[in-house]
């Protein structure tokens, strides 16, 4: 078969001491190119790698090939013939598979020109992002954008493969649908059949996989796109994808080693690493307790500790404020943690920026005690300490000259997101959180999560996780008798690793009468229960399956198993901070025409 002067025979990763003196046709683009007087030098580069060419005019009979190769630029893209032959001694790149070798062309096809890219295609290169968003296409030629997406590509087909063996269906569920809540806000697009009328995109596919439960699929999964109106943060899209799975007659038992058996397969395949599975458990409960948030990083000391026992009768209002009674009867907490050996490392300046830190978090201030070398103990609230508080509070944290006590005094809720982001920003000071590179990866699942979560600001409670979650089997008789809400807890989890929320999940209500309490529950009206969810209550009433599932974040997940930070560098076309594209310029405006047809009129907020 002769080729065409567009196909090549290797790619720009392949070539070594192998193919020696073999004819080979190569295609890619020019990462670099170095004019030796007389001789021309392209690193030739495509996904697999980059290739050292030379064009000699000594070793070419056509010298038109010699002055055209004279014209290359950055990015153009080429075919190009040649001999493999090895590099000179000293010249070899044990950095580039390819580094023994070169080849030597006495062919060449410029296949496409390039205007000059804003910012050379290289993986050490200092540009700012809304640059390289807006020619993101360029910056998807990056080596290190390349391979984040071959390891995603590569999760997925383990997934796909690991859920396919334990006889998983893949279904896909629409996106034009009705709004499944998962405590955002909806997308929503206007149907032009049903004028002034509106489809909801999924937040996920919540409904539609229980759905499939009670048509009997028994184990469902799906890559699903989900998409979701919330503030933007590194670790969150507006439109992402997740690893959807559901299950029929399975308990957390036997659904947690399928998940894990899951994670413990990509861990191999992809980073080679030995995750040891079961993984530990950890109750809601005690994750607040000991790290503040719902999804701690265990890598690491620092605990939050309580120290409202010893200050239960303390005069210092802060403290009196926090620890009295609310409206609800509910009491605040006065909690800690503790840093030894450091203090010095902590400036006033230090402390006023972590006390910025938590105000972020409705913290009102961060009360700071120090021990000076002498044993002192220093804070501004020292004058209101009595000696047995003091005692007490040296017993319980041990503390000692160039101890370091931060505190945070309020309702938990306040408490518990100050601490917790504290904690995470003095590891950081003190450099105790391992790095992505430190390959230190701790698994585990949080469950126990509470079924209920009172709004203050709306005077309701709200679903934890969402409102198809069952409570726990012990909580059941309370949760139908309205009793004891706010300690009732819920058959869901979620699995965590080094404090990032790769997955959550739950068992779900399988009974309508259960279902429509919950709704009751959540302030739905019987009517508003019906419009919103009437087709689901339907189904449960039709032979429903006990049933529960989980979803992973795939980007978070492809995140962690590529040791990088943000998300959207295991994305094609991420959106930006703003929920926009700044290559396309979407979102936009769409013309009057456009709206008439679709029963929609813009008011422009002033
Ligand atoms: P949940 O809302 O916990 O549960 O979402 C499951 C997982 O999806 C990921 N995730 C996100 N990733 C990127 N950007 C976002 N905006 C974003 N939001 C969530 C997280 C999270 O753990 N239907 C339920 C699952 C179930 O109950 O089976 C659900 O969606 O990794
Ligand atoms: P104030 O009484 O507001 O002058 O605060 C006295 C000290 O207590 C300051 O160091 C504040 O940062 C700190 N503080 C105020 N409110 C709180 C709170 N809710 N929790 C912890 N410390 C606080």
């Amino acid at each position: 078969m002769t080729m065409k002067k567009t196909q090549r025979s290797h790619t720009c990763g392949e070539l070594g001491v192998k193919q020696l003196n073999q004819e080979v046709m190569l295609c890619g683009w020019v990462a670099k190119r170095r004019d030796h007087g007389g001789l021309i030098f392209i690193d030739l580069r495509d996904r697999y790698g980059i290739t050292q060419i030379v064009f000699d005019p000594a070793h070419m009979s056509d010298a038109a090939v010699f002055s055209l190769s004279e014209k290359l630029r950055s990015e153009y893209v080429l075919w190009c013939k040649g001999k493999v032959r090895a590099r000179p001694d000293g010249m070899t790149n044990a950095k580039l598979t390819t580094g023994a070798i070169e080849v030597a062309c006495h062919d060449l096809v410029i296949l496409s020109e390039a205007k000059t890219p804003p910012f050379p295609i290289e993986d050490e290169v200092d540009v700012a992002e809304q640059v390289r968003l807006q020619y993101r296409y360029l910056d998807l030629r990056r080596p290190y954008l390349q391979n984040n997406l071959i390891t995603r590509h590569k999760m997925l087909q383990i997934v796909r493969q690991h859920l396919d063996e334990n006889s998983f269906i893949e279904v896909e569920t629409p996106i034009l649908y009705k709004s499944t809540p998962e405590g955002a806000r909806d997308f929503i697009v206007p149907s032009r059949l049903s004028p002034g009328e509106f489809y909801a995109l999924p937040q996920s596919p919540q409904t539609l996989k229980q759905l499939l439960m009670i048509s009997g699929m028994d184990r469902y999964f799906q890559i699903a796109r989900c998409f979701r109106d919330e503030d933007l943060r590194a670790d969150r899209q507006p439109e992402f994808s997740q690893i959807d799975i559901e299950t029929s007659f399975l308990d957390e038992e036997s659904l947690f080693p399928i998940l894990e058996g899951m994670i413990q397969k990509l861990w191999k395949k992809i980073l080679n690493v030995d995750v040891q599975i079961p993984f530990p458990r950890m109750a809601y409960k005690d994750a607040m307790n000991r790290f503040g948030v719902d999804k701690p990083d265990v890598r690491f000391g620092l605990e939050l500790q309580d120290l409202s026992d010893i200050f239960a009768t303390s005069t210092f209002q802060v403290f009196s404020n926090a620890l009295a009674p609310n409206a609800r009867g509910i009491k605040g907490s006065v909690r800690g943690i503790v840093v030894h050996g450091e203090a010095e490392k902590f400036s006033r300046k230090d402390l006023d920026d972590l006390t910025k830190h938590v105000s972020q978090y409705g913290a009102k201030g961060l009360l700071w005690i120090k021990i000076t070398p002498e044993g002192e103990m220093q804070s501004p609230a020292a004058k209101f300490f009595t000696p047995e508080e003091k005692a007490a509070l040296t017993a319980r944290l041990s503390l000692k000259p160039g101890s370091l006590v931060m505190i945070v005094a309020d309702k938990n809720k306040v408490v518990y997101d100050a601490l917790g982001a504290l904690r995470l920003d003095v590891g950081a000071r003190l450099g105790v959180i391992p790095p992505p590179e430190a390959k230190n990866f701790a698994f585990l699942w949080v469950v126990n999560f509470p079924l209920l979560e009172f709004d203050d600001k709306e005077g309701r409670y709200f679903a934890c996780h969402h409102p198809f979650t069952s409570p726990r089997p012990e909580f059941f008789d309370d949760f139908i008798n309205s009793r004891n809400m706010d300690n009732l807890e819920a058959s869901a989890y979620d699995m965590v690793l080094n404090g990032v929320e790769v997955g959550g999940g739950s068992l779900r209500i399988y009974r309508s009468d259960v279902q429509a309490a919950m709704f009751k529950l959540l302030g739905l009206t019987p009517e508003e229960a019906k419009t919103k969810f009437g087709f689901f209550l339907d189904a449960l009433q039709y032979g429903t399956p006990p049933h529960g599932g989980l979803a992973f974040g795939v980007e978070r997940l492809a995140a962690l198993l590529c040791g990088v930070g943000p998300i959207r560098d295991v994305m094609a076309f991420p959106k930006t901070q703003k929920g926009t594209d700044i290559m396309a310029g979407t979102p936009s405006e769409v013309s009057p025409a456009q709206l008439h047809e679709l029963n929609v009129m813009v008011v422009k907020a002033k």
